[in-house]
């Protein structure tokens, strides 16, 4: 019998709530197949900061690093300004383990609408290779408004000799703010021999990278040529290239087209979202932080969805499928294809189904009928 030790954190909003049908999702594959798991559970989120001013302690990181893979729900909460969960919980996790890859698949299970005419599920199937390091995410900005600057003009200036005119006594009318991309050849590098070691392992035959190389070209021009160089390797295999403001016009008219997608990190949080509704809404979308020789981390690609807090109606599936990642990464591939061949039934058979896809069916409901149909198998 096989165990793992996962890390969960339920987060803020509809997080706790999809997260608990994960668990019974996979609690269910795992007594079929004799794989055991110890869950581990974290207090972070909205609540836990509200009462406790603690984000996220080194001493949970440590934990942390002593499990198999972390599990969780969602983060952010109106009562919390944005950007403090989102940057110093998920982002934290995703850059201390250096989960340098977000695996996004976008797939379209037989009986989910796509609001797309026309298409179905052999015309929605493909992967998002979204970096997850690097770009605009760094976090390396800063302002000239007193209440906004922090402390690094002069971090900019010394790292990347960038000569700003700024100063802190800049009137009002003249406030700037700024926000620094950096793309990396190692960082490059890793995220696309990922992408087409994917596409030799699931058989795919190219692989489109997007950038945005005809204006930002500092940083996507040398990301286009780490893609191009490492594309090299893989004969087999063709790559193109795509800008990011036509692929969004590309996932909607021809989406058939794509097979394995490998984006910097900022667009591929945007073009994630409109592969979600492509494959059926922002419920059904899973994704993986994985760094394959660490920690990974698995969570639906959604956020906390608010306004669904506490009312027992959000779509699970995207955790549920997430759970399927992370059966995937730990090497339990007879596990992670059961568990999908169970989400793929009870959506096509469409008697249980949440009201983001038409019906009346609560999020616990959903949970019950993916781990009965998990038995049934
Ligand atoms: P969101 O993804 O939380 O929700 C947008 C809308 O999508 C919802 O209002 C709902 O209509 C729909 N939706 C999302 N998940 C659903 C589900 N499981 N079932 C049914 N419908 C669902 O995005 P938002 O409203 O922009 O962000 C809310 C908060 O979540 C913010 O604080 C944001 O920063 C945070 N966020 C967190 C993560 C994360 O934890 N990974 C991701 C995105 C946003
Ligand atoms: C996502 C989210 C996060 C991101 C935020 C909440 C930090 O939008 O996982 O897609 O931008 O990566
Ligand atoms: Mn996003």
């Amino acid at each position: 019998m096989s165990n793992y030790k996962i890390s969960c954190i339920p987060g803020d909003g509809i997080g706790p709530e999809v997260l608990e049908q994960g668990v019974k999702a996979l609690e269910a594959v795992g007594k079929k197949l004799n794989i055991s798991f110890d869950w581990i559970y974290h207090p972070y989120g909205a609540e836990h900061y509200l009462k406790t001013r603690e984000i996220l302690p080194v001493s949970a990181l440590k934990e942390m690093e002593a499990t198999d893979a972390i599990y969780l729900g969602a983060v952010g909460d109106p009562r919390v300004k944005p950007g403090v969960l989102e940057k110093e919980l998920l982002l934290k996790l995703r850059f201390h383990f250096d989960q340098f890859v977000n695996l996004r698949p976008i797939k379209l299970y037989p009986g989910v609408a796509t609001p797309l005419k026309d298409k179905g599920p052999k015309d929605i199937d493909f992967y998002v290779v979204r970096e997850n390091t690097e770009d605009f995410y760094i976090g390396l900005g800063d302002s000239t408004n007193e209440k906004r600057h922090k402390t690094s003009f002069s971090l900019v200036r010394s790292v990347y000799e960038v000569e700003f005119d700024i100063n802190l006594n800049q009137s009002r009318r003249d406030e700037l703010a700024y926000q620094i991309g950096v793309v990396s050849r190692k960082g490059t590098e890793r995220v696309a021999r990922f992408a087409f070691e994917l596409a030799r392992k699931k058989a795919k035959t190219r692989v489109t990278s997007v950038d945005k190389a005809n204006v930002l070209t500092d940083v996507y021009s040398l990301w286009r040529e780490v893609v191009g160089e490492v594309a090299k390797n893989y004969p087999g295999i063709e790559v193109e290239y795509s800008f990011v403001d036509a692929i969004t016009m590309w996932f909607v008219k021809q989406p058939e087209w794509y097979q394995v997608v490998v984006t910097p990190n900022m667009f591929g949080d945007i073009i994630t979202d409109l592969g979600a509704m492509i494959q059926g809404g922002m419920g059904l979308a899973p994704g993986g932080n994985i760094n394959p020789d660490g920690v990974s981390m698995f969570e639906p690609i959604h956020g906390s969805a608010p306004k669904y807090k506490g009312k027992n109606v959000a779509n699970p599936v995207a955790t549920i499928l997430a759970g399927q990642l992370m059966l995937e990464a730990l090497g339990e591939q007879e596990a992670a294809d059961l568990l999908e061949k169970a989400v793929i039934e009870v959506l096509r058979e469409g008697k249980v189904r949440t009201k983001d896809l038409g019906g009346s069916s609560k999020t616990s409901e959903v949970g019950d009928a993916v781990a009965k149909k998990v038995k049934e198998l």
